[in-house]
């Protein structure tokens, strides 16, 4: 990042990074929960289940990537262990069911989930609102992925 592009951030980069580098980790656990759960699940209909599940997987790698990148671009290092991503997120492991045809319990589980990454972003959202543009915008740009994520998995429960 450049003295420049430095300079317009009137926020605490370490802070900023300290943020993004918390959402990075939770990325990883939902994209983790999730791909797991689109490889396991089963039951009637458990193909759209399962692709449902693997192309939100899918989106939240791609968060976890754009998040690292900007991570990286302001100095700092996304969380290098994975023993250590579950510790420096800002929620648990969203986890899996014991039963694998627990539609239900998977729905819940992802929504779950999206709500506390909408919470999430949105706190950073209101933080960087016109103190630091570029991270305004990459979780802005998110924030409405996950609220599709959301809208997606609780349209599910409306048989
Ligand atoms: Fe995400
Ligand atoms: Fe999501």
């Amino acid at each position: 990042m450049g003295k420049q592009a430095r300079k317009i951030v009137e926020l605490d980069l370490k802070e900023v990074i300290k943020d993004l580098n918390k959402a990075y980790c939770d990325e990883w656990l939902a994209f983790y929960a999730y791909w797991y759960m689109a490889q396991i699940v089963e039951g009637p209909g458990y193909e759209d289940m399962s692709e449902f599940l693997m192309k939100i997987a899918k989106d939240e790698l791609e968060h976890a990537g754009e998040l690292a990148d900007l991570i990286i671009k302001y100095g700092g290092s996304p969380t290098a262990h994975p023993m250590e991503i579950e510790k420096n997120g800002n929620a648990p492991y969203p986890g899996i069911p014991k039963n694998y045809a627990d539609y239900d319990k998977i729905i819940q589980i992802v929504t779950d989930a999206e709500a506390g990454a909408i919470d999430v972003y949105k706190k950073i959202a209101k933080k960087t609102l016109g103190k630091d543009d570029v991270t305004y915008q990459l979780v802005t740009h998110i924030l409405a992925e996950e609220v599709t994520h959301e809208e997606m998995f609780e349209n599910l429960l409306v048989k």
